[in-house]
């Protein structure tokens, strides 16, 4: 497929950047901040409840302007409205893009094939908020008349990364009397740790699967549903009491023994690293309940409406990609480092790994190019201020550019002693050693011996960005989850990348399949892989017994 985009390299916005990163390369964050006294009130930015000081990044107000520039020779707005507008932007697939679908309001109208779509959101959000009062009231009874206490989610990859962040970040709203456990890995142990102190009959089991094909997925729904016979003395109506089941393929949830009228839907044009605020979220809504829900989805919608309107120069998605783009391209950085300084969201980075990774890490064009420049950087973190304890050592005085997100927030949700101003301590003087550093004649004044004083030299000029918000509310939530979610769709839009597709997970996936029953069968298969491979599944075959 041809685009009339030009190359990245080729637009003149970006050549522009390359000769202006030149230009700039020399200087520091300390020379940047003594030219302009108010640079750290002028670099911010305020939306959707979301406060962004961008002001220790390498740039300076020509850096901005170019990237709005390049931002518009990318044709990003007309690449938002046909994402809001529900043209198939996900060109490899044939498929619309709207998780921004999920959380209109209700009587808002966002078409897919000339029909509106909200209508059936806010239904299936309305059976979830039913079936989640008769959990959380102890209505919906078990097999053998006993309250649902435990709620396990069984997904993978986007069902279980949202669930299990969201369930962590918003613990504080949740009805405490429930359990809530996840499941996501085909190893055993998974499972087994989950529910080793479970009981069947208290036990509800939510299948979470857009495809309902995934490996470790059906794998763990049936362990589950063996385990629950078990316990249950073998009645395999059980299972419609136990399991409910949140896809799209109500074909596979049925022959499964799970009730159609108990299986949640959503829909092919939600992407499974964009759906934790579909059915998908149906723990997230069992856990705090459905007003909180409902809160959390209006702070996704603010943010929507932030991203699809505000100016470029103000946008918050837009300029938090711009600036990754240009820490990517023009700095070399490889990572980018989330560091939530809120223990609620240790969750975070794992969630936005998925939501970063497996949209931009993509080789080629949407013309199918290859690409003549970095597009995903790897997203990793750790909350504060733990990681200052760890990893943050490379970060200060290691040899490469780490950018780092900082995430802070005014209020403690349960406010202890001086914890939260140490907390706040920490977050503003990281940002600020990163950036400004020390020099040998500051390490010197000190009295440092001179042979010391390399080793004690900070070297700052590292960037970073740092949002605060109020606290962590189910709306704050939403916001943050949504702005990153543009913050890909930006990137996307200048590397000219399909961030909405993942054909780089099949071949393993393809490979696991025709492995498995070489490693499970009786007699000695004949293997066809590389020395390597057939030589590994040889010894596992020898050694297993
Ligand atoms: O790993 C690939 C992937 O398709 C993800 O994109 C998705 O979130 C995950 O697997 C789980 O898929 P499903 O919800 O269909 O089980």
């Amino acid at each position: 497929m041809k685009s009339k985009l030009r190359p990245l390299k080729n637009r003149p916005a970006f050549k522009a950047l390359a000769a202006h990163a030149k230009k700039i390369k020399g200087l520091h964050l300390r020379q940047l901040f003594a030219a302009a006294p108010k640079r750290g009130e002028r670099m911010t930015l305020e939306a959707a409840g979301l406060f962004l000081d961008y002001s220790k990044n390498r740039v300076t107000s020509e850096t901005m302007k170019l990237l709005g520039q390049l931002a518009v020779e990318s044709g990003l707005r007309a690449r938002i409205q046909a994402m809001f507008r529900g043209e198939k932007i996900n060109l490899t697939e044939n498929r619309a893009v709207l998780h921004v679908a999920l959380r209109a309001p209700r009587g808002a109208s966002r078409l897919v094939d000339g029909k509106n779509v909200v209508p059936e959101v806010h239904a299936v959000l309305d059976k979830m908020a039913k079936f989640a009062e008769r959990i959380r009231r102890g209505r919906w009874l078990g097999h053998t008349g006993q309250r649902i206490r435990n709620v396990v989610n069984i997904g993978i990859g986007g069902s279980d990364l949202g669930p299990v962040m969201a369930y962590e970040a918003l613990k504080h709203y949740s009805q405490r009397d429930l359990t809530f456990r996840f499941v996501s890995n085909v190893d055993g142990i998974d499972f087994v740790e989950a529910v080793r102190d479970l009981a069947p009959a208290e036990t509800l089991f939510i299948v979470s699967s857009k495809t309902f094909t995934t490996q470790e997925t059906m794998t763990n729904a049936e362990s589950a549903r063996a385990w629950l016979l078990a316990g249950l003395g073998g009645n395999r109506k059980a299972v419609a009491r136990h399991f409910v089941a949140v896809s799209t393929n109500a074909e596979k949830v049925t022959a499964f023994g799970i009730d159609p009228a108990n299986m949640f839907g959503f829909w092919d044009w939600v992407g499974g690293r964009y759906s934790m605020d579909s059915a998908i979220g149906l723990s997230t809504m069992l856990a705090i309940g459905p007003k909180n829900f409902r809160a959390l989805l209006a702070g996704f919608h603010q943010m929507d409406e932030h991203f699809r309107t505000a100016p470029f120069a103000k946008n918050l998605p837009v300029l938090l990609g711009l600036l990754s783009v240009w820490n990517t391209e023009f700095l070399g950085a490889e990572t980018v480092a989330v560091l939530p300084y809120e223990n609620y969201l240790k969750r975070f980075p794992a969630y936005l790994q998925q939501l970063t990774m497996e949209s931009n890490g993509k080789h080629v064009t949407l013309d199918g190019q290859a690409v003549s420049y970095q597009t995903s950087p790897i997203y990793w973190g750790e909350p504060g201020t733990n990681g200052q304890h760890s990893f943050y050592q490379l970060i200060h005085q290691g040899t490469r550019l780490i950018p780092c997100d900082f995430i802070a927030f005014l209020h403690a949700l349960t406010p202890l002693g001086r914890h939260h101003d140490l907390l706040l301590a920490n977050v503003f003087a990281q940002a600020e050693a990163l950036a400004f550093g020390k020099t040998a004649a500051e390490v010197e004044a000190e009295g440092i011996p001179a042979w010391l004083v390399p080793h004690r030299v900070f070297e700052g000029n590292r960037p970073s960005n740092l949002l605060l918000a109020d606290r962590l509310t189910p709306t704050v939530l939403g916001t943050l989850v949504a702005l990153y979610e543009h913050v890909v769709f930006t990137q996307g839009a200048i590397w000219n990348i399909n961030p909405f597709d993942q054909w780089g997970v099949e071949l393993g996936k393809a490979l696991a399949q025709r492995i498995v029953p070489e490693l499970e069968s009786r007699s000695s298969p004949r293997l066809q892989h590389d020395s390597s491979t057939n030589n590994l599944i040889r010894r596992y075959r020898r050694l297993k017994q």
